[in-house]
């Protein structure tokens, strides 16, 4: 429809129809609907009328097919315009088929996998009716207590918005061809903005931060997706400024609409417009609509602020007919990007779908995609595993099913493949001895798995946590494995200390305990639909492990918040003066994480030598190009990320101890070598000065380069 269209449209339709379509609300609001009968259930509870309900803008959640296909065709043979419904879903980290975490995905470090990713999601809900995806979360992340860590691209902001960007490229392919592509679906980016930063990393907590923060820290990310396309942005639960995100005209008329200009669709999170109200800043639900609605949020999802309140405050004066139709135009345009007035059920295929959904092909990639974001985090030379050594598999994990993580609402536990299933295939006689509870080992399970560990040469220790344990509202003040998990590895070594353990868990854990007693230890996160296999890919060496921590490991939760990208302080400790006492310091635990940001170890080793910097002296229009030569000096052929970091010594403000500023991946053949080359401009030494404004320092800059965050520093460069 051309744009001209979409304004007739808009004049075509009553007051109430145009608030109709501001109104996101999930399918159970249309299973009291059929037939002529009472109103019941939440159009109730809510005192909506049944045309109010065929006036409404948006579904969210919906789960199969055929019910999408039934709401959708309810909905057009009452809407008065034959407006389509919206559908919107939490596709995360897949849709039937559950690839890793987001967090594990980040741990690739590759932006193409995570494309790759995203756009197999999208061929698989677009075919179930699924129009835009609630994806990526773009939050930065420095608290592992915070549960939905899980969902996030990890601690590091170049990092981030590489990946967030890369997601929005796969979802959507060409934003400007949506209406062609029906294998694709829109982006939402979200949360807007600074949810990650929740206090004590307690979900929907307060958040404070500087302006400095905000604008170098939070919003480069979100800044990546909108330059990828990202047609939708939602709002966060936090308050910023003191103002929460949903209710701050500063925040999306400014900083979002103006700054960023974004032009697409703004949606509230859950509920998060008549949050104000418990937030204390709306006395009631009008006054709740009246902020958002000013502030520019398009769509109100799951409450019926606008619903209820958006005539009146017409009527008063307080919001013009022309706010309306701006927030009208945007859901429209967006309906008219993805192709819906043509086709408003686009992408379904019905019977067709299992063709595509679930496939073969799909699998393989999530094994694929699986295994490349394992991080192994320690291997004192058991992995990978020797076929001729006899195994056995224990642990509450060994067997279990749940390693699909949160947001896996479509995916079926049902369909992941389990470690064992997967190791039995490499050792038909593999030994055995599952145990049933996360936090508990029974006697007779403590028989078997004493048993198991004495007849065999290797034990694989399957621990970690159950899904529930990470994603929203999962929030914990202690990121240790249960106690019974922890002993478990230290009667096990008692027995037989050749411990391979492989975590599956959502987020950053305290370690030292299960690492001072593995003599391996595998970080498989959860892996999704294809975990076993791929877990034993690596652990038999068929894929070398390459992936890298995307968040910091804490030694101890008393750590938190812990970042490699830390602010350098004015007494930092050092290897000289840490036995001072009037330093950073803690007096109790070493201020470095167990694994720090970066870190991930291989089957081979790499060497990076010859080290040649093109000048040491930078002006506005050269650059210098550092080349370092990268060899693989161990037996397998293997891929390693050389990173390349940079500290501003002489800046105005005070920077961070180290940024992460490129890297490159390199795949190399025993005795391989392969020269490795960057190039610093300018622009990597800009960031956000007190005036907001982006420059860079005239001065010194110390670079460093290695394989994880610890990387030593190999010159110095003078911007001059
Ligand atoms: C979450 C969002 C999610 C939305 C819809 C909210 O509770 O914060 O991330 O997209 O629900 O399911």
């Amino acid at each position: 429809m051309e744009k001209k269209q979409l304004h007739k449209l808009l004049e075509q339709m009553t007051v109430e129809e145009k608030i109709g379509q501001l109104v996101q609300l999930t399918p159970n609001f249309f299973e009291e609907t059929d037939g002529e009968g009472e109103i019941t259930g939440p159009l109730m509870e809510w005192g909506m009328s049944k045309q109010e309900l065929y006036n409404i803008g948006s579904v969210l959640g919906t789960h199969t097919i055929s019910q999408t296909h039934q709401i959708q065709a309810a909905y057009l043979k009452n809407n008065r315009l034959g407006i389509p419904l919206l559908f919107m879903a939490d596709v995360i980290h897949g849709y039937e088929t559950i690839f890793p975490i987001p967090i594990a995905l980040a741990s690739s470090w590759s932006p193409e996998l995570i494309e790759e990713m995203a756009s197999l999601s999208a061929v698989e809900s677009a075919e179930a009716g699924v129009h835009v995806t609630f994806s990526p979360m773009a939050d930065l992340v420095r608290d592992p207590r915070w549960g939905r860590v899980m969902e996030s691209s990890g601690e590091d902001t170049y990092l981030n918005s590489l990946l967030t960007a890369a997601y929005v490229r796969g979802y959507q392919g060409n934003p400007n061809k949506l209406n062609e592509n029906f294998n694709k679906i829109a982006a939402c980016v979200k949360h807007f903005i600074g949810y990650g930063a929740s206090e004590a990393g307690r979900d929907y907590n307060t958040v404070d931060f500087s302006d400095l923060a905000l604008y170098q820290d939070h919003l480069p990310s979100f800044e990546a997706a909108l330059n990828a396309g990202a047609k939708l942005v939602m709002t966060s639960f936090n308050t910023i400024k003191g103002i929460p995100a949903s209710g701050s005209q500063w925040l999306l008329k400014e900083v979002l609409r103006n700054d960023l200009n974004f032009q697409g669709l703004l949606i509230s999170d859950w509920a998060a417009i008549a949050e104000m109200i418990t937030h204390g800043v709306a006395v009631d639900k009008k006054e709740a609509a009246l902020k958002a609605l000013s502030a520019s949020v398009d769509m109100d999802m799951m409450t019926d602020c606008y619903q209820s309140s958006l005539k009146e405050l017409l009527k008063e004066g307080k919001i013009t007919e022309t706010t309306v139709d701006q927030a009208v135009l945007h859901v429209l345009q967006l309906k008219n990007d993805l192709g819906l007035f043509e086709d408003p059920y686009r992408g379904m295929k019905g019977k067709q779908q299992k063709a595509v959904t679930f496939s073969d092909s799909i699998q393989s990639t999530a094994r694929e995609l699986a295994a490349q974001s394992m991080v192994l985090l320690k291997n004192e030379h058991l992995l990978p595993l020797n076929s001729k050594k006899t195994v056995a598999l224990i642990g509450p994990k060994a067997a279990s099913q749940d390693i699909l993580g949160a947001w896996s609402w479509i995916g079926k536990q049902s369909q992941a493949v389990t470690l064992k299933d997967a190791l039995k295939k490499e050792y038909p006689d593999l030994l055995t001895a599952e145990t049933d509870s996360l936090t508990k080992i029974t006697s007779d399970e403590w028989e078997t798995i004493k048993r198991v560990a004495a007849k065999a040469d290797i034990v694989i220790l399957a621990l970690g946590e159950s899904s529930e344990e990470s994603g929203e509202a999962a929030s914990k003040a202690t990121i240790r494995l249960p106690e019974a998990q922890e002993q478990l590895v230290k009667s096990i070594k008692a027995i037989n200390p050749n411990i391979v353990t492989v975590l599956f868990n959502g987020r950053p854990l305290v370690l030292e305990e299960i690492a001072e007693n593995s003599s391996s230890l595998l970080e498989a996160w959860f892996p999704g639909t294809q975990g076993g296999p791929a877990i034993v890919d690596i652990l038999v060496g068929r894929v070398n492990p390459s992936a890298k921590l995307p968040m910091s490991f804490p030694r101890n939760t008393g750590q938190i918040p812990i970042y490699y990208n830390h602010m350098s302080t004015g007494r930092p400790v050092t290897q000289q003066n840490k036995q001072e006492k009037y330093i950073s310091k803690y007096i109790d635990v070493a201020n470095e994480p167990l694994y720090p940001f970066g870190y991930g170890l291989t089957y081979t080793s790499f060497i990076i030598e010859d080290i040649k910097v093109s000048s040491t002296q930078l002006t506005e229009d050269t650059k210098i190009i550092i080349t370092v030569n990268v060899t693989n000096i161990g037996r397998m052929i293997g891929k390693e990320i050389i990173q390349l970091y940079l500290h501003d010594v002489s800046a105005e403000v005070v920077r961070p101890v180290k940024e992460l500023k490129k890297f490159r991946t390199v795949l190399l053949e025993p005795n391989q070598m392969q020269e490795v080359k960057f190039e610093i401009t300018v622009e990597d030494l800009v960031y956000i000065h007190p005036d907001l404004k982006k420059s860079a320092d005239k001065g010194f800059f110390e670079i460093f380069i290695g394989t994880e965050s610890r990387a030593p520093k190999i010159t110095e460069i003078e911007y001059v």
